[in-house]
């Protein structure tokens, strides 16, 4: 009897899930499955992947690198501000510090969470950073 009851309980739970998977539209869908196709950081903006036209430095920093980089949050190098940027530049100069936020290091994340950004769209975003530096 007991076993009858859990049967049908189950049975229920099944079409009830079924009915759910195929009441998802397509856009349901892909906004499930977004997360494994982007890195995400907490706190950051993250840009999408769509493809985008030329950007300025400073439009790249604005979209993706202000979050950490305006305030120096998580030991970020403050932008502008050169006795932060400096001593990284001295030490590693630029190809490297360039690299570096291409591939990520520590807290910073690889391509500072901006996925559609290309190598160079990077670099003039760090350009705007240490600009008058
Ligand atoms: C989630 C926060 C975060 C975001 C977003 C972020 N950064 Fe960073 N960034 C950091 C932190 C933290 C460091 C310091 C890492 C260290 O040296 O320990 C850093 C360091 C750097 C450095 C110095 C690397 C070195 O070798 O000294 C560069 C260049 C840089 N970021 C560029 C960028 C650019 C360009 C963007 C945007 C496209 C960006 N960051 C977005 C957190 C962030």
């Amino acid at each position: 009897m007991k076993l009858k009851v859990l049967v049908g309980l189950s049975a229920l739970l099944l079409s009830a899930l079924s009915l759910n998977a195929q009441e998802m539209s397509d856009e349901e869908i892909a906004e499930r499955i977004k997360p494994y196709g982007s890195v995400h950081v907490a706190g950051a903006v993250s840009a999408d992947a769509t493809p985008a036209g030329p950007r300025s430095g400073k439009e790249i920093y604005e979209q993706a690198c202000t979050t950490c980089h305006a305030a120096g949050l998580l030991g970020a190098p403050t932008t502008q501000v050169a006795a932060e940027w400096q001593p990284r530049l001295d030490e590693k100069g630029f190809d490297t510090v360039w690299q570096n936020a291409i591939n990520g290091i520590n807290a910073m994340p690889p391509m500072g969470t901006c996925m559609n950004c290309s190598n160079d769209d990077i670099k003039a975003a760090i350009e705007y950073m240490i600009e008058g530096i």
